[in-house]
């Protein structure tokens, strides 16, 4: 399937979706982005529009490739709008119900060679390819967070993965201008699968007392070269979806190191998920 003529659909009009809409817009691909409500898809053009004036205002983008990159994509709230693309990626809620029901309808919709792909950070990717009801033409892309600047993409290989959609899969996150690298269909793939289990253990450092998270940020950044804080990170990947993601690891792996610490919890239970509702650990 040559690069040039895919067309992109993403489903969920969320912070990834938002992401992997301006990716594929950038890299010159029609996007069509089906979202649940005509606000949430506003809400989406609004976030990808402020995200490229931003480049713009920095020089790092030219105002002509902007508005070509937002001519490229548009929204529906009606998943039959899809029907003419060639690899959908759902990025809805990291929630198995939820990603079956949708991969199901995505399935029925789709052409024939269409595939479907899953920005899921731990689910099965192989229960998706059962349900879409196009086991070998589904896989795993996943994307990172902020989707416009982390250069990684795993790709993900369900049991039932036929090698050309691998392929695709690949050529179509170099064609994003992302680095892929290839992992197994296991809980949390290679990357949350390491990072989870240690931002976990930072909120458990906290609950301890043993040291403030301020101090544990800078003790992260200073001491490991690493760009961003534990607490930081949490805030930035939503907490709601950290303790999806610890509550996947805990099941698939039954270490209770990866059970989703106290207080994680209680921060989502109060609404506070982290920099997009402007409360988490930090307040914005
Ligand atoms: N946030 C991250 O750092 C990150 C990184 C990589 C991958 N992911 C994955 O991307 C996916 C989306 O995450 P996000 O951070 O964009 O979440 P988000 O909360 O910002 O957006 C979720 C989207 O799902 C929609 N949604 C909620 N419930 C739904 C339902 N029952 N049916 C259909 N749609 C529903 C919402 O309207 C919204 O558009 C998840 O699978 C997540 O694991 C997230």
């Amino acid at each position: 399937m040559p690069d040039e003529r895919l067309t992109v659909g993403i489903c969920g009009s969320g912070t990834m979706g938002a992401g992997l809409a301006e990716v594929a817009a950038r890299a010159g691909l029609p996007v069509i982005v089906r979202g649940r409500s005509d606000d949430s898809n506003a809400k989406l053009v609004a976030t990808m529009t402020a995200s490229m004036a931003r480049q713009v205002a920095k020089q790092k983008l030219a105002q002509d490739d902007m508005d070509a990159a937002l001519s490229r994509v548009r929204t529906t709230t009606s998943i039959v709008q899809l029907e003419q693309c060639d690899v959908v990626i759902e990025s809805i809620v990291e929630d198995l119900d939820a990603k079956l029901g949708l991969v199901a309808e995505l399935g029925a919709v789709l052409k024939p060679q269409a595939i479907v792909a899953t920005n899921t950070s731990t689910l099965s990717v192989e229960a998706l390819a059962q349900r879409s009801g196009r086991p070998g033409r589904t896989v795993g892309i996943h994307f990172f967070n902020p989707a416009t600047t982390m250069p990684l993409v795993e790709v993900v290989r369900a049991a039932s993965t036929s090698d050309e959609t691998v392929a695709t899969a690949e050529s179509f996150a170099r064609r994003c201008g992302k680095e892929p690298v290839h992992v197994l269909d296991r809980p949390g793939f290679i990357v949350n699968a390491l990072l989870f289990p240690y931002l976990n253990s930072a909120v458990r450092m906290l609950e301890a007392g043993t040291a403030s998270m301020p101090d544990i940020d800078a003790a992260m950044k200073g001491g490991c070269n690493h760009p961003m804080g534990p607490f930081e990170l949490l805030d930035l990947v939503g907490l709601d979806v950290a303790v999806s993601i610890l509550g996947a690891l805990h099941r698939g792996f039954g270490d209770p190191a990866m059970e989703p610490a106290p207080a994680l919890r209680a921060l989502v239970a109060e609404g506070k998920l982290g920099r997009k509702t402007k409360q988490g650990f930090y307040s914005y």
